[in-house]
């Protein structure tokens, strides 16, 4: 490829890769923003071919409409995209954050993206935590159940406001939706060699972990070649921050999968190191940061724009742009080294800058 290239010493000619961009609210508009002008960076030193539309949907549209997200423009997402680049939803103005569930779970749900992948890698020593940083090689990828669990919205409120209300959240796991995750986590480890370790909490809860823990052992056994092994969330949760290095692929539920990305992002710089894929193999992705709109930061130019990168990264690599994706993550790993940081994680940069730093580091090809 690189030989044919050098040959021919023209212009490359991609599959342009239609992107869908939506900020959102909070510092979403603000991270994206960065991402966008990253990958466009990458488009302009030939990697890739790219072709963005902007999407208003988040708190202020919802406010001045009343479209969470309509039929009309799902289908459009679904139908002429090819990606979806997603900065976080949630705003005070919508205190019981409706939009967000229709918008973003919407898009899990709706879209079938029942795979989320949330890497976590240690990039510079100095932003673990752990009093062992330096030495812990974390980098692990946790594969989180994303169209089911407690999170369908399954449930009733039963005598609501009286002494015996009593209210009810259904957790769903059905052998399709779990047995498509854990495969999906064993293929990844036949991939890369790593150990796959199953997050559940089947002691307390035994019929939807007892059947993930059924699965888990069945799907298992289909991977004689890949180390596998069932942990308790509880005492994975320690693990994780005493032992990083043992693990490889995490496989859990939707809100276990919530909850221990969180831990994960702070063990590897805090939430704007954090990135994720929500996937539909072959189908269709989201792209986003793991963390939030961080209302307490909006419009200060210290949100960390990494997250976002790393997700515009992750959605090339799944989008047959290997090389493209691949700069831009050498572009973080190269501004970490140097420094180049907002305040989250102990420089002086601001949003801005970072990403025009990112920016000219693709653009200049540097490695
Ligand atoms: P959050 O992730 O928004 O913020 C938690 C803390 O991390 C805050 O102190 C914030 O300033 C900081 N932080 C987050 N991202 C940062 C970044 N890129 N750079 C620097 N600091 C950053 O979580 P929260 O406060 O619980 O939630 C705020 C809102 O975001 C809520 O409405 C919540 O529902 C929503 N939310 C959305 C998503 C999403 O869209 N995927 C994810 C999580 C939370
Ligand atoms: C995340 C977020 C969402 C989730 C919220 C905003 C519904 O916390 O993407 O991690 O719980 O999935
Ligand atoms: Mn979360």
């Amino acid at each position: 490829m690189e030989v044919l290239r050098a040959l021919w010493n023209g212009p490359q000619s991609f599959v342009t890769i239609h992107i869908a961009v939506i900020g959102g609210d909070g510092i979403g508009p603000e991270v994206t923003e960065q991402a966008v002008r990253v990958l466009s960076a990458a488009e302009g030193r030939g990697l890739v071919d790219l072709a963005f539309q902007e999407f208003p949907h988040g708190a202020e549209h919802y406010l001045s409409t009343g479209e969470t997200l309509s039929d009309a423009t799902f289908a459009t997402l679904r139908d002429d995209f090819d990606a979806i680049l997603f900065g976080a939803v949630g705003d005070p103005r919508v205190p019981n954050g409706e939009h967000a569930r229709d918008l973003l779970l919407g898009l899990r749900f709706r879209l079938d993206l029942f795979i989320n992948r949330r890497p976590l890698t240690l990039r510079a020593p100095d932003l673990s935590p752990l009093k062992s940083a330096g030495t812990a090689a974390v980098d692990f990828v946790i594969y989180r159940e994303n169209t089911e669990g407690l999170y369908t919205g399954a449930g009733r409120i039963e005598n609501e406001g009286t002494e015996d209300e009593r209210a009810i959240s259904e957790g769903i796991a059905t052998r399709r939706g779990v047995e498509r995750i854990v495969r999906a986590a064993f293929e990844k480890a036949v991939e890369s060699g790593q150990r796959v370790t199953l997050a559940d909490k089947a002691n307390a809860v035994p019929h939807m972990f007892g059947l993930w823990r059924r699965i888990f052992i069945e799907v298992a056994a289909e991977y004689p070649q890949v180390e596998s092994e069932m942990r308790y969330v509880d005492a994975l949760a320690m693990e994780m921050v005493r032992v990083p290095e043992r693990f490889g692929i995490i496989v859990t539920s939707n809100l276990l999968g919530d909850i221990l990305s969180d831990l994960g992002a702070e063990l590897v710089g805090g939430p704007g190191l954090a990135p994720s894929a929500n996937l539909n193999p072959g189908v269709h992705g989201l792209y986003e940061p793991v963390h939030g709109s961080a209302p307490d930061i909006v419009g200060l130019g210290r949100a960390n724009p990494f997250a976002a990168v790393l997700s515009a990264s992750l959605l090339l690599q799944d989008n047959g742009a290997p090389e493209a994706s691949a700069a831009l993550e050498a572009a973080v790993n190269a501004a970490l080294r140097e420094g180049v940081r907002t305040p989250d994680i102990g420089g002086t940069a601001t949003t801005d800058e970072v990403g025009a730093w990112l920016a000219a580091h693709v653009a200049a090809g540097a490695g």
